[in-house]
């Protein structure tokens, strides 16, 4: 290359937009419900790119569940193709799903969806449990204590989650969602059993968490008050996705 070339090469590459982490092309996903078919993904057309914080919204049935699903690689759409980084979910087989799921994403679901019998720690721990990459339960103590400390309850790790407050709960879903370093951040209502004030602390979370890992986040919301804080917002309705 010459060095005009290089400089251009160099010039085209920083103007860039960043390469998409998620490309959907024709996504469609249908449920067999008894003798009637539910269409609940349409022909979605999306792409995402890496360091993004993306709010869905949308009216209920719309299928934001079903779209952040896909995403997650917890199912494979019923046509179309969902690309994460350079590997096509629709393609791969149960045990590719299964690390993908373990390797690169992270989950918060609605209601904390911790274990009620395991404390603070128990929980965080448990991102590990049937994880490829063998650790050390010593390791593992190490960095769920980590995880922990960082979302602001290093005091509360033997805590039972029935002993801790929804916005602390919420935040163990976090640190369980992200200590084993994921790509990916994927949030089903993540505020939504949270008062105003605790709502406000978890967005503020869930932002610096973005920003220091440089995670894609995607959330979906009912709250307009948290989409607005997202760089970038999408309606699903019937299936269909458009930008706002
Ligand atoms: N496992 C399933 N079997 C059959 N139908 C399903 C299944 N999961 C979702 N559906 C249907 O697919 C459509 C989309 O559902 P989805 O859960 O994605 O909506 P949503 O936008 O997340 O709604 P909400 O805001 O209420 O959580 C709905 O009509 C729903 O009834
Ligand atoms: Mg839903």
């Amino acid at each position: 290359m010459t060095e005009t070339e290089t400089t251009i090469a160099a010039e085209a590459e920083a103007s860039a937009p960043p390469s998409p982490i998620y490309r959907l092309t024709d996504v469609t996903k249908t449920y067999q419900q008894k003798k009637k078919k539910v269409v609940a993904l349409s022909g979605v057309n999306l792409s995402i790119p890496a360091g993004q914080l993306v709010a869905i919204q949308g009216p209920t049935g719309g299928g934001k569940s079903t779209l952040l699903q896909m995403l997650g690689a917890l199912d494979r759409p019923t046509s179309g193709e969902v690309t994460l980084g350079e590997r096509n979910i629709a393609a791969l087989g149960d045990h590719a799903l299964t690390d993908i799921r373990a390797t690169e994403i992270g989950f918060v679901f609605q209601g904390f969806n911790l274990i009620p019998t395991l404390t603070a720690l128990e929980n965080v721990e448990s991102a590990f449990a049937g994880s490829l990459a063998k650790l050390s339960k010593d390791e593992i103590r190490e960095r769920s204590t980590a995880a922990l400390t960082e979302v602001g309850l290093a005091e509360r790790l033997d805590h039972l989650p029935a002993e801790l407050s929804g916005g602390q709960q919420q935040r163990v879903a976090i640190a369980r969602a992200l200590v084993k370093n994921p790509r990916v951040l994927l949030a089903d209502e993540p505020t939504g059993a949270l008062d105003e004030a605790t709502r406000e602390e978890i967005m503020t979370l869930i932002e610096r968490q973005w920003k220091d890992r440089g995670l894609t986040v995607v959330i979906v919301t009912h709250d307009s008050w948290v989409a607005k804080r997202a760089e970038r917002r999408l309606h699903l309705k019937q299936g269909q996705v458009r930008e706002i």
